[in-house]
Order: structure tokens, then sequence, then C-alpha cells
């Protein structure tokens, strides 16, 4: 399999998430309203804009076997209620394929739920931190800082991603604010 050289190097800002190349994907909160506990919470806002919630640039040299993709996310600080700022969450399609997410920037967490036997768990990904996402577990990126979180993701090129299985359920385990601090609780 021959790769395109263009994507063989490729330069990244850790603070803004920007690739010199790649998909950019923007999710604004009107696109992701039934992702968060209480979306009636964001009717109630009190600015009409639509703030980008998130931007990830993804990069996929080529898709043959063996081969890998890879992202930079950014999540912008915010709330809705006392929930904060998240990604839509997915499995991957590939139901068995991993992933690793390396922290570049900001404060935040993973949300891993195992399809199989639902276990939760709040993983820190900030700056300095890595988390490994195995197979057969739906993933979530939340922001809990005051600054933008950024990250990088890398995973098979086969893997796909699955919005539909969370997306119709969402997560069972919320990450709030509660007395100041990032929080788990039952949906
Ligand atoms: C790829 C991956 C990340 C996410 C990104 C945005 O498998 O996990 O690059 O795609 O964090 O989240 P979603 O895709 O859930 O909107
Ligand atoms: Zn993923």
């Amino acid at each position: 399999m021959t790769h395109p050289t263009d994507l063989i190097s490729v330069s990244y800002d850790e603070l803004t998430a920007n690739l010199s190349k790649g998909k950019i994907v923007e999710r604004r909160l009107s696109e992701i309203r039934d992702s968060f506990l209480n979306p009636d919470l964001i009717d109630k806002m009190p600015t009409d804009e639509d703030p980008i919630v998130y931007r990830v640039t993804a990069v996929e040299p080529s898709n043959g076997t063996g081969d890998l993709h890879y992202g930079l996310g950014i999540i912008y600080p915010g709330k809705v209620g006392p929930e904060y700022f998240l990604t839509k969450g997915h499995l991957h399609q590939a139901r068995e394929t991993a992933e690793v997410y390396i922290g570049l920037s900001g404060e935040g967490y993973m949300l891993l739920e195992n399809e199989k036997t639902l276990e939760t768990r709040m993983e820190p990904l900030g700056k300095g931190q890595i988390v490994y996402v195995p197979g057969h577990t739906a993933h979530r990126t939340v922001n809990t800082g005051d600054k933008p979180l950024t990250y990088f993701g890398v995973y098979p090129a086969n893997a796909g991603h699955d919005y539909g299985a969370i997306g119709k359920r969402n997560f069972l385990k919320v990450i709030v604010e509660e007395n100041g601090k990032p929080t788990l609780k039952d949906r």
C-alpha cells in the first residue's frame, strides 16, 4: 500500500489543535443538544448565539490493513446547567478496535462505558495524560476547565464511528459540576 506523501508529516498547534492538513468537523451546541442531560436549559441560555462546542481535525493517510488514522480535538470551555461541554461520543463501528488519547492542553476527562458490562469510568485527560480506550467501549470527552481542552487520538483506519447506538439512550453517567468539582453521577 502506498501512502500519500503529503500526509506523512503534519504540523500542529497544541493550544488551538489546528493542523496544517486534515478534514475538519465542527459541532455547534444546537447540533448536539440531545447529548446533554437537560437540553431544555439550552433554550433558556441568555444568548442567541449557537457556539461551537468542539472541533476535530482528522488525518486519514491511508485505508489499508494495519493503517492508522488520527485526529486533534479542541473542546471549548462551557456548561449547560451543571454539565460541562462534551463531545457526542461514540462506539467504533469495528467494535474490537481500541484508541489512544493524549491530552495536549487544558483540563478534562474521558467518560468510558463498556458496552457489554455497562461499567463506566471517568479518566483524567489533560496535558500530560494518556487514556487507552479499549475495544467495545463508548467514549466521550469532557472539558472541565476554564480554557480549551485539546487532545490527540489515534485509532485503526477501519475503526469507523457509530453514533447511533449511544445516541439513542445516551451514556448512563454524566460528568457535572458539584461543589465546584467535576463529579460522576447517574443520568
Ligand atoms: C475517533 C475519536 C475522536 C473523536 C472526537 C470527537 O475515533 O474518538 O477523534 O471523533 O473526540 O468526538 P465524536 O466523534 O464523538 O464527536
Ligand atoms: Zn473513537
